[in-house]
């Protein structure tokens, strides 16, 4: 089940994340050594893309197994990207508890060996890996207590408010009558957000007063049982004109002194027609000094948070002003774009830091030079039937009509069964001019999307 706190617990949890960083931090040691003979696990709690970038990387940079890093991944269907990749996987519904716990133990049944645990998914039991890594020993990263700030946009409010970063006007509510308050303290236009979720479900901006009540319902009825609260934001109109989004990610690590710090990788534009990840890129066209704000921020963040390996902090830049908006405590599906433009991508470097590795400077920088590099969803159809499977892709179809001067590669992940608009690929495209590498790349993704053929 997915864990929800009161209000006084995510105050308490803020209060208290000063201890717990001090508790778990005092726990972790550097990797110093690998060896085939005494391995070092690497488990991927959900194998989407993201784990899968982590899970190869593991066999890319050290030779998986043989080399010393037994890889291992989660998910709850047959098929999964990282499924072919991991050394070992398992296939059950990570929210239940008792499996989760029993699956983590048959590959570490001893918490003091080298492993790391990368909570790649939302939907897992939250509470039994926040028991695992605060009581057992576990190192679940990038902390056992991150997904409970992270997917709870109050504790997220609250920890940002403590760090007295720049965010929109919010408050909390938990009623018609408070989201009524909200609104006319901020006026409106306001947006509506159940307090846990992503993906746009339940969410809606508000333009009229007509449409305020019926957001809560809304967003009520989206939340699925996990409540009825909502933060109510003032909506900033000016994003969508003339402003941009970028994810600041934030690797945490140790260095070759063994001390504990924090790296930001460049600021990763993107943007989002729907509720979901549209298209990214590198370098961002941010000013630098947003991008210094970018940083600070999520550096802020990062440092509160603690623990080891990658934080991605959401935020909104609008001119030379940065509004931080989410923070994931692990890899973002924005940062996909690193595996084409840094020296080591989001995955590599998540399963480096966690495991206790360093993580350099030279790691995170831009790997191609004078271009932009544009990554673009590849979508399965609207009309597709749900779990219609993949029969085919046509690649000369694609290489016919791609023509010959375009520069990017493609991604298909692998997934053996679609519904409509499931993230099927990656399609990615560098050119001299940023709206050049964009109109290719999503050339580019839609060509690749007509070359798949499913099977109902
Ligand atoms: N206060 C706001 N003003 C303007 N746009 C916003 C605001 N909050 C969110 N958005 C837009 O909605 C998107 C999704 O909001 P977000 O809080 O990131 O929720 P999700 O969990 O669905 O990603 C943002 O990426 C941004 O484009
Ligand atoms: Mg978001």
């Amino acid at each position: 089940m997915v864990f929800k706190m009161s209000e006084k617990e995510r105050a308490y949890l803020i209060k208290e994340i000063d201890s717990l960083r001090k508790e778990i931090e005092g726990r972790l040691v550097p990797l110093e050594r690998i060896s085939p003979g005494i391995p070092a696990t690497f488990i991927s709690v959900g194998g989407g893309e993201l784990g899968d970038l982590a899970t190869t990387a593991a066999g890319r940079r050290f030779g998986g197994a043989r080399g010393g890093i037994v890889s291992v991944a989660f998910d709850k269907y047959h098929g999964f990207p990282a499924q072919d990749a991991a050394d070992y996987s398992e296939v059950f519904d990570m929210m239940d508890g008792d499996q989760l716990e029993g699956k983590i133990k048959k590959y570490v049944p001893d918490p003091r060996a080298p492993h790391a645990i990368y909570l790649e998914v939302e939907r897992i039991d939250t509470k039994r890996a926040y028991k695992l890594g605060m009581e057992e020993g576990y190192r679940v990263m990038s902390t056992p207590y991150g997904p409970l700030v992270c997917m709870d946009r109050h504790a997220t409010k609250l920890m940002f408010d403590k760090l007295g970063l720049n965010m929109a006007p919010w408050a909390y509510a938990d009623s018609e009558v408070g989201v009524q308050e909200a609104a006319e303290k901020f006026g409106l236009p306001v947006i509506v957000k159940p307090v846990m979720t992503s993906s746009g479900h339940g969410t809606s901006i508000v333009r009229t007063a007509k449409e305020l009540k019926e957001s809560y319902r809304h967003s009520v009825e989206h939340a699925r049982g996990v409540g009825d609260e909502v933060i109510v934001e003032k909506y900033l109109p000016e994003l969508k004109e003339g402003g941009t989004e970028i994810t600041q990610i934030v690797v945490r690590h140790f260095n070759t002194e063994g001390k504990i710090v924090s790296t930001c990788l460049p600021p990763i534009e993107h943007r989002r027609p729907g509720a979901t990840y549209h298209e990214s890129w590198l370098p961002s066209t941010i000013s630098e000094a947003a991008a210094s704000k970018c940083r600070d921020g999520a550096m802020k963040i990062a440092d509160f948070m603690g623990g080891i390996g990658i934080y991605a902090v959401e935020q909104f830049v609008i001119g030379d002003k940065v509004y931080n908006n989410e923070v994931a405590n692990r890899p973002h599906d924005t940062g996909l774009v690193t595996r084409w433009m840094l020296n080591m991508d989001e995955g590599a470097l998540q399963l480096v830091s966690t495991l206790g590795m360093p993580v350099d400077q030279s790691m995170v920088e831009l790997s191609r030079h004078g271009v932009f590099g544009v990554a673009h969803v590849v979508l399965a159809p609207e009309g597709v039937k749900e779990g219609a499977t993949v029969q085919e892709f046509n690649l000369k179809g694609l290489h016919t009509g791609l023509g010959e001067d375009l520069k990017g590669d493609l991604w298909i992940f692998g997934k053996p069964t679609a519904y409509p608009g499931r993230r099927m690929g990656l399609a990615f495209v560098y050119a001299i001019e940023l709206d050049r590498a964009r109109a290719d790349a999503e050339r580019m993704a839609h060509l690749a999307e007509a070359q798949f053929a499913y099977k109902e």
